[in-house]
Parts: C-alpha cells; structure tokens; sequence
C-alpha cells in the first residue's frame, strides 16, 4: 500500500452519531469541488452506503465515488491491491457491539492515517465517546512506534443545544482533543444524503457543510 494513500474514517463506537451519512456527504464532496477519485469501504453489515449507493445507480444516477461491500477481514488485501486507483479512501466502520467488540474497530482504525469523530454534543454521547478516543490512543501509539502518520479529530454533529454543546466541547478542549469548527445542525439536508450529488451545490450546504469541509480538507492533507 502506498504511503501517500490517504485512508480516512469517520468513525465513533457511538451508533447512530452520523459516520454513514457524513462519510458521504464527505466523499461526494471531495470528489466533486476537488476531483479527487474516492473509495468508501463498507464494512458494516447494515450496508447503509451500499445500499444508498447501488439505490441511486439503479435510479439512473451517476454515483461520484465507487463503494465496495467488504467484510472487515477482506480489507486489508483489498486496499493492498487496488488502493493506488484512488487519492482517498473511506473506510466505514460499524459501531461497536457486544457481539463484535471493539477488535474489529481497533483493527480497521489501525490502517487509516486520518480519523473524525462526531459526537451529538450531549452528555450521554460524550461519555461513550470517552472510551472511544481511548482506543484511538492506542491506534496512534501502535501506528507512532512504526512510524506511520496518524491524527484524529472530533466533531460535533446534530448541534442544536448550545449549552450542552460547549460542555462537551470543553470537555474535549480539556483533555487536548481537537474539537473541528463547524456548522453541523440537526438539519433536513442532512437527512438525505447522496453520493451522486455534492452537497455543497446548495445554498444550505454552502453555509452548513463548508466549515466542516474545509477543515476536513486541512486535515487530511496534512495526514
Ligand atoms: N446533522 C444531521 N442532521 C439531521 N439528521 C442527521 C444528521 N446527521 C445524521 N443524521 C441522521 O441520523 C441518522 C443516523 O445517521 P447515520 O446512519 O449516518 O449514523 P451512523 O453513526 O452511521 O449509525 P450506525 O451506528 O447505525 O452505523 C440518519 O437518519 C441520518 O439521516
Ligand atoms: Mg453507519
């Protein structure tokens, strides 16, 4: 596998938090305003990107970025023969359960360069956030020893309550984990996401996913 590849995730133990549907608001973007030619692996069972992807090819639409459904096993081989087609890679992981522990997750994190973590700005979220910036400790150490770059940032998604907001963004602020700026409300736009389409061809999208967008570039070119 190159080592110019960037391998990204949108991940969170957290279900439900937005990692599918970020990732291709992500995806398409990038491959859109940046024509960059992007991967998403899909790895969890739900199928979310896969399905909305092979709906929209079926609808007649043409997808900007290619998906492959893949077993978490099979990704590594997978990346290792065809990962020099793209410029980025997004792996989606599935959340952690208590059948498939968190090795599953810890593996598929250990070969990305580049991490964001949403985290609904509650309380509750924030807690099983805790465990799971802990992990990614672990995967950044494990990637630092072999010299291989890694960083993660988190973000919150779904902000639609200031005051717990910025509990939980002082919480992150205090423990130096990096809160991204941006504009990501609880928000209809954001309910329907596509991978044919870039969101940031609308107004609304303009204005809510750009912050996000443009940070996230920062970031991954500095992976
Ligand atoms: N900013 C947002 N505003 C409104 N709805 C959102 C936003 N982000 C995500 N959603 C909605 O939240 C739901 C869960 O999102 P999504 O499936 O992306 O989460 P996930 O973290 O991938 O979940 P899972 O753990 O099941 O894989 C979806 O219905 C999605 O449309
Ligand atoms: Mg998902």
């Amino acid at each position: 596998m190159s080592r110019s590849l960037i391998i990204a995730s949108i991940a969170n133990s957290k279900g439900g938090c937005g990692k599918s549907t970020m990732t291709m608001f992500l995806a398409a973007a990038l491959a859109k305003e940046k024509s960059k030619k992007v991967l998403i692996v899909d790895t969890d069972e739900q199928r979310t990107i896969t399905d909305i992807w092979e709906g929209e090819k079926a609808s007649g639409f043409n997808p900007l970025v290619t998906v492959e459904d893949l077993p978490p096993r099979k990704v590594l081989n997978y990346l290792q023969k065809y990962g020099s087609d793209y410029d980025i890679v997004f792996i989606d992981i599935p959340r952690v359960t208590a059948k498939n522990g968190d090795e599953v997750a810890a593996m598929l994190l250990s070969y990305c360069n580049t991490v964001f973590v949403p985290v609904i700005g509650t309380q509750v979220d924030l807690l099983s956030t805790i465990d799971f910036l802990k992990l990614l400790e672990q995967v950044k150490t494990d990637r630092i020893e072999l010299e291989l770059p890694f960083s993660y940032s988190t973000f919150i998604n779904r902000m639609n309550r200031r005051s717990e907001n910025d509990m939980v963004k002082g919480y992150l602020k205090s423990q130096n984990v990096t809160a991204m700026e941006n504009n990501l409300q609880d928000l209809k736009i954001f309910t329907i996401p596509s991978l044919s389409s870039s969101i940031l061809d609308t107004k609304d999208g303009q204005r809510r996913f750009k912050p996000f967008f443009t940070e996230a570039c920062k970031q991954l070119k500095n992976k």
